[in-house]
C-alpha cells in the first residue's frame, strides 16, 4: 500500500511490518533493556541517595511512562510513517497546524544526539568484553579495577577506536532492515540476558553478606533524600529506560500490525524494562557495599564494581566475558532503535535508499560523539555550568528533551487527537481501561512532567517568591 506523505504525496519503499506480537514486543523491549538499566540506572539511583530515588522512578514509569508508550506507539501505528511525518500526517487529518512535526523533529535530534554518546559507552562495553576474555579481572582489587577504567578513559585514541566499531555493528544492522536480523537476535538474546542478571543476582546475594543492605537501600526511602534534582533524575530516568521521547516507540508503532492490543504490549514492555533494572541494582550493589565502593560513584560504576565480583567467582572469566556481550547485545539492540527514526524519516523523505540512509546518519552521529570521547580525557576541564560535556549533553537530551517530547505526545494523543481515533486504535484487547488512559495523558502526564520540568528550571520557585 503507498503510504501518504505529510505533502499528501504517495511514497513507495518497502514498508516494513513485525511478524507478529511477540516480535513488536522483542524490539520494543530489546530497545527500552539497554546500558540504561545496566549501566546508568544503578549509577543514578546511588547519586540520588537509593531507596527514595527508585520510588519515585517507580512512580514515573507507573503514571507517566505506561500511558506515553501507549500515546507514543499509537502515533505511530495510526501515523504509519517516521515521527515527523505521523505527526505532521495526523495534525492534518484533525485539520490542526503542520507545526506539530516539529515535535517528530525533537524527538529524532533527542534520539541522534543520544546515540552520539551512548555509542561511546556502548564501546567502554566492548573493550570491557576484551579485557574480561584476557582474565585481566582475574583476582583483581579495587583499585586496580578502578585503575583499569581510569586508564581506558585517558586514552582518547583507543575509546574513539571501539566507539567506531559500536556505531559501525550498529549501522550495519540498520542498513540491512530491522525484522530479519533484529528481530530474530532479540527472541534468543533477551532471554539470555535475564537469566545472566538473575545468577549474577544469586551470586551477590550469596557471596557477599551485602545483599539485605543492598536491597534496603534500594527499597528502604529516606524521604530526607528526596529533592527537585531526584525528582528530575528519576523522571528523566523513566523517559530514558523505556526509549521515550525519542521518536523511537513512534518508529516501531508505525511497523505494528493493526491487530495487537496496545495497552497490552505497552505494559508488559514497561514492566519488563523495570523489572530488569532493579534486577540490576539488586547485582551490582551488594558488590559494590562488599567492596567498599561508593554509591555514589557515577558513570564508572559497573565498570569499576562487577569486575571484582568476576575476579573472584569461580569461572569468573568466563561469567565475566558472557556479562559484557550480553551488555554489548543490550545496548545494541538499543543503539538500532535509535538509529531508526531518522532512517526511516530519510526514506520517506526523498526516497534515499535505506543502506545509504542508515550510513550518512550514523556518519553523522559517530562525528559527534567524538565531543563526548574527548570530554572523557582531553576536554576533561571543559565545563557547561558544572557538568562535562558528556554530561551536559546527556542532561540536555534525557532529562530536558525526552521529558518535553513525552509531554507533546501525550498532549497530541490526548488532545489533538480525535477521541475516534485513539479509541479506535486502543480498542483491541485490554490492559489499562480507555477512560483511565485519557485521563493519564491529558491530565496527569502532561502534568507530572509539566510540574517536574518547572520546579527543576526553578520557574516555579519564582512564581512563588
Ligand atoms: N532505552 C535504552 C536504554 O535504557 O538503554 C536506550 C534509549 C533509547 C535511551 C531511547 C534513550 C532513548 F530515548
Amino acid at each position: 500500500m503507498p503510504l501518504q506523505t505529510s505533502n499528501n504525496q504517495a511514497v513507495s519503499y518497502p514498508h516494513e511490518y513485525w511478524s507478529s506480537r511477540l516480535g513488536f514486543v522483542l524490539a520494543a523491549t530489546g530497545s527500552a533493556v539497554g546500558l540504561g538499566n545496566i549501566w546508568k540506572f544503578p549509577y543514578i539511583a546511588g547519586e540520588n541517595g537509593g531507596g527514595a530515588f527508585v520510588l519515585l522512578y517507580l512512580l514515573c514509569v507507573a503514571v507517566i511512562g505506561i500511558p506515553v508508550m501507549m500515546a507514543e506507539t499509537l502515533i505511530g501505528r495510526r501515523g504509519g510513517q517516521s515521527p515527523i511525518h505521523s505527526y505532521a500526517l495526523l495534525a492534518r487529518q484533525e485539520g490542526r497546524s503542520r507545526g506539530w512535526q516539529a515535535a517528530g523533529w525533537s524527538a529524532v535530534v533527542a534520539s541522534l544526539l543520544i546515540l552520539s554518546f551512548y555509542s561511546v559507552i556502548g564501546g567502554w562495553a566492548i573493550a570491557y568484553v576484551l579485557y574480561a576474555a584476557r582474565g585481566i579481572f582475574d583476582g583483581v582489587q579495587a583499585d586496580g579495577v578502578g585503575k583499569l577504567f581510569t586508564d581506558l578513559l585517558a586514552r582518547p585514541g583507543e575509546l574513539l577506536t571501539w566507539h567506531t566499531v559500536f556505531m559501525l555493528l550498529t549501522i550495519l544492522v540498520v542498513a540491512r532492515g530491522v525484522r530479519g536480523g533484529l528481530e530474530r537476535a532479540v527472541t534468543l538474546l533477551m532471554p539470555l540476558l535475564f537469566v545472566l542478571l538473575l545468577l549474577l543476582v544469586a551470586y551477590a546475594a550469596l557471596s557477599t553478606e551485602q545483599f539485605l543492605p543492598a536491597a534496603a537501600f534500594l527499597f528502604q526511602p529516606d524521604v530526607s533524600k528526596l529533592s527537585a534534582a531526584a525528582v528530575l533524575a528519576a523522571m528523566g530516568q523513566a523517559f530514558f529506560s523505556l526509549s521515550l521521547g525519542a521518536g523511537i516507540i513512534i518508529a516501531y508503532g508505525s511497523y505494528l500490525p493493526k491487530d495487537v492490543s496496545i495497552a497490552r504490549t505497552a505494559t508488559a514492555i514497561c514492566i519488563a524494562d523495570t523489572a530488569v533494572a532493579l534486577l540490576a541494582g539488586l547485582a551490582i550493589f551488594p558488590e559494590v557495599f562488599a567492596s567498599g565502593l561508593e554509591a555514589s560513584a557515577g558513570p564508572g560504576l559497573i565498570f569499576q564494581t562487577l569486575p571484582i565480583a568476576f575476579g573472584r567467582m569461580p569461572g569468573g572469566t568466563l561469567f565475566g566475558t558472557l556479562f559484557f556481550v550480553l551488555l554489548v547485545v543490550a545496548a545494541w539492540t538499543s543503539s538500532i532503535s535509535l538509529l531508526e527514526p531518522a532512517v526511516e524519516w530519510m526514506l520517506e523523505h526523498r526516497g534515499i535508499g535505506r543502506q545509504t540512509s542508515a550510513w550518512m546518519v550514523g556518519a553523522l552521529v559517530w562525528a559527534v560523539g567524538i565531543v563526548s570521547v574527548l570530554s572523557f580525557n582531553l576536554w576533561s576541564d571543559v565545563l557547561l555550568f558544572g557538568r562535562s560535556v558528556f554530561e551536559s549533553l546527556d542532561y540536555l537530551a534525557s532529562n530536558i528533551m525526552l521529558p518535553l517530547n513525552g509531554l507533546l505526545s501525550a498532549i497530541f494523543a490526548g488532545w489533538i487527537m480525535a477521541k475516534v481515533a485513539t479509541e479506535e486504535e486502543l480498542a483491541m484487547g485490554t490492559g489499562i481501561g480507555y477512560s483511565q488512559w485519557r485521563l493519564a495523558v491529558r491530565y496527569i502526564a502532561p502534568a507530572g512532567v509539566a510540574t517536574v520540568l518547572l520546579s527543576s528550571s526553578g520557574a516555579i520557585a519564582l512564581l512563588f517568591r
